[in-house]
């Protein structure tokens, strides 16, 4: 018999409805190892941290925190935000902070179009839309670099500069990393976005590097389309994407819009990854901790389930991750649906719903 496989999971559920979700998420994870047949197994630790840690402890995480995390395998996150705390104070003091410190600089964040999931777009189809939006993840407008001053000179003085930071090596390894998931789809296109028109430094330079790597991957097509035009192609013509490459800034905004695209916010995964795996990498929702609908059982917990998909890929548990998109799809297709996208079922029965279809594709396998 095989050997036994045991990963090791951090799970940060954080803030809102990153609780929910991420007990969610858990529960679908150990079901499948379950009826894995002694193949593998979750082990799970849950850290604390988030705004509620904060109010206690005036920081978003422990100051040693990257330290204990570093020997994980994946991490589970919820979302972080909440109303004690600032926005970037929390973003930067718990998210952010795992996501540079871990060089997670690749987040993949597929756009699915889920059977019985009624898109605003009034052609969509699921059997044709899927794309991925490949985020860069550790530089661009989110390096973080920049600086307030003046504020002495009295109301009305004070200068704010928030710099990009824009590296031949950073948009090269994102670059590429799109160009071979590119060739692991059924559509072998990157479509790169920029705003290079106007931003002539950084975004210039990315160009270049896009057409350089390009070079190399000839059985790919490519395109390069502005970010003002990609949000009108993403309505428009979303049939023609595949692999969307794009900065840290704009690609948070185009998944966000791929996603309320393909029914709801609450439906989009996402994996930040560290590809050369000297550090953990962490699989979170796409959304945040949805302050107006936390605590009351009804967010979907979708999008971090397909997240936990990314996670099983990311062990090299293919078959598995299959089964789990099958089963959200089986959930949705079978009408249940939590409000977001029309439905009336909370979030144990959307859960619930997806173990169960996952143990109907055990006994039918
Ligand atoms: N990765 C992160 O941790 C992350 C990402 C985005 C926002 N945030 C933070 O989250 C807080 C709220 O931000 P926001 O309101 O702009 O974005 P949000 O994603 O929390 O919510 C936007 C809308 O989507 C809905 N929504 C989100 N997740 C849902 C789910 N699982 N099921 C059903 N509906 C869902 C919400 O109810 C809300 O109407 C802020 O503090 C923000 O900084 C965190």
């Amino acid at each position: 018999m095989a050997e036994h496989q045991v990963f090791k999971i951090a799970s940060i559920p954080a803030d809102g409805v990153g609780k929910e979700v991420v007990a969610a998420g858990r529960k679908v994870l150990d079901a499948l190892a379950e009826q894995s047949n002694g193949k593998f197994s979750f082990e799970w630790t849950e850290f604390p941290w988030g705004s509620e840690y904060y109010a206690e402890h005036g920081v978003m995480m422990d100051p040693n925190g990257l330290e204990e995390l570093k020997n994980f395998d994946a991490i589970l996150f919820g979302a972080v935000g909440w109303e004690n705390v600032p926005d970037h104070v929390s973003l930067w003091g718990l998210r952010l902070n795992i996501t540079q410190n871990f060089d997670q600089w690749a987040n993949i964040r597929p756009v699915r179009f889920l059977p019985g999931v009624v898109s605003p777009l009034r052609t969509a189809d699921d059997t044709e839309l899927d794309w991925v939006v490949v985020r860069e993840n550790s530089e661009g407008e989110y390096a973080g670099l920049g600086g307030r001053n003046l504020s002495g000179r009295g109301p009305g003085n004070e200068v704010a500069i928030q710099s990009s930071l824009f590296t031949e090596k950073g948009c090269e390894r994102i670059i590429r990393f799109a160009f071979d998931l590119a060739r692991t789809r059924a559509v072998r296109k990157v479509s790169s976005v920029t705003k290079s028109n106007a931003q002539q430094y950084g975004m210039v330079l990315w160009d270049e590097v896009f057409a350089r790597v390009a070079a190399d991957y000839p059985d790919v097509a490519t395109e390069s389309v502005l970010v003002d035009a990609m949000s009108a192609k993403f309505i428009l013509h979303p049939e023609e994407l595949s692999v969307v490459v794009a900065s840290n800034l704009n690609a948070d905004i185009l998944s966000d819009l791929g996603s309320a695209l393909a029914g709801s916010l609450g439906l989009a995964a996402s994996a930040n990854l560290n590809p050369e795996r000297r550090f953990p990498s962490m699989f979170e929702p796409v959304h945040g901790s949805a302050p107006d609908i936390a605590g009351k059982g009804i967010s979907n917990p979708i999008g971090t389930v397909a997240s936990a998909a990314l996670m099983l890929d990311h062990f090299g548990l293919h078959a598995e991750a299959r089964r789990v998109e099958a089963a959200i799809e089986a959930t949705t297709a079978a009408g249940h649906l939590t409000r977001d996208i029309g439905g009336t079922a909370d979030t144990n029965e959307i859960t619930e719903a997806i173990v169960e279809a996952l143990a109907k594709s055990l006994t039918s396998a």
